[in-house]
C-alpha cells in the first residue's frame, strides 16, 4: 500500500519531532503493510512555514535514517498546505509542493480550518483549478462545517475534487459522526484514496489495514483497494523510480 498523507518528516511540523521518532512510526508503517510514502508536512502561514528546503531537507535525513536503520519503506515528500489567500502567491511563485498528478493537473493537498469550511471557499479552488491545480481535500470528514452540513461539500465535488479520507475515521477513531461521513462519502463513491494522517505512535499512528478491511465490507474487495493502492499510485507516479 502506498499512504499519501502522513507526518512522518522529522521535526517540521507537529508530527514526528525527530529522527527517532520518525523511525519508530515507519516500522509500523511496514508492519500495516506500506510500502511506499509521500509524507506531507503542514505548510501553515505563521504556525508552519514549510518551504520546498526545508521539506526536501527532512527528506534526506529521513531517507538517510531508513537506510542505515535497513528499513525497507520508500519516501518522498509534498506537503498539507492550510487553505488561505497566501497559497495563491505560493502557487503563482512555484512554492508549493504537489502530490502528484490526476488526469492532467497538478495535485495539491488541500486543508480547511477545522471548524468550518471558509465562505467563499469554493472560489479559490477555482482559481486553482484555472491554473492546472487539483485541489484534493484533507479528511473532510472531520471538518466541523461539513459535520454541520454535508451537503457544503457539494461545489466541491461539483468542481471535480478529490478527496483523502482518514482511516481511522473509518474505524471510528474521530468519533460516530466523523465515522458516518466517511462511510457516506465512501458508498456514494467520492472518496480518491484513504490515507493515515499519522503524526504520532500513541494517538494517531500510520493504521491503514483495518481501514481497508470495514472499505471492504463497504464497498466490496476491489474498490478498497484502489483506495490505497491503485488511485494513489496513479497520483504518486512520479514520486518514486519503479
Ligand atoms: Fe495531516
Amino acid at each position: 500500500m502506498i499512504d499519501l498523507h502522513n507526518h512522518l518528516l522529522p521535526g517540521i511540523d507537529d508530527g514526528a519531532p525527530d529522527v527517532e521518532a520518525s523511525l519508530e512510526l515507519a516500522r509500523m508503517a511496514v508492519v500495516e503493510g506500506i510500502t511506499h510514502m509521500v509524507c506531507t508536512p503542514h505548510i501553515h502561514p505563521g504556525r508552519y512555514d514549510n518551504t520546498p528546503q526545508s521539506i526536501a531537507a527532512a527528506l534526506q535525513q529521513f531517507r538517510e535514517a531508513l537506510a542505515s536503520a535497513g528499513i525497507e519503506l520508500q519516501v518522498a515528500a509534498a506537503a498539507e498546505v492550510r487553505f488561505g489567500l497566501e497559497l495563491m502567491t505560493g502557487v503563482a511563485e512555484d512554492r508549493i509542493p504537489f502530490l502528484g498528478q490526476w488526469e492532467g493537473s497538478k495535485v495539491m493537498l488541500l486543508e480547511f480550518p477545522h471548524g468550518e469550511i471558509p465562505f467563499g471557499a469554493e472560489r479559490l479552488t477555482q482559481w486553482l483549478k484555472g491554473r492546472g491545480v487539483l485541489p484534493m481535500i484533507a479528511h473532510p470528514e472531520r471538518n466541523k462545517g461539513i459535520m454541520r452540513q454535508p451537503s457544503r461539500l457539494r461545489p466541491f465535488l461539483e468542481q471535480g475534487c478529490l478527496l483523502q479520507v482518514t482511516a481511522s475515521s473509518l474505524t471510528g477513531h474521530f468519533g460516530e459522526q466523523a465515522a458516518e461521513i466517511a462511510t457516506d462519502l465512501l458508498l456514494q463513491g467520492h472518496v480518491t484514496i484513504l490515507a493515515t494522517d499519522a503524526h504520532n505512535r500513541d494517538r494517531r499512528p500510520p493504521c491503514l489495514r483495518n481501514a481497508v478491511k470495514a472499505a471492504e465490507q463497504l464497498i466490496g474487495a476491489q474498490r478498497a483497494a484502489e483506495l490505497v493502492s491503485l488511485n494513489p499510485w496513479k497520483i504518486a507516479l512520479d514520486h518514486f523510480d519503479r
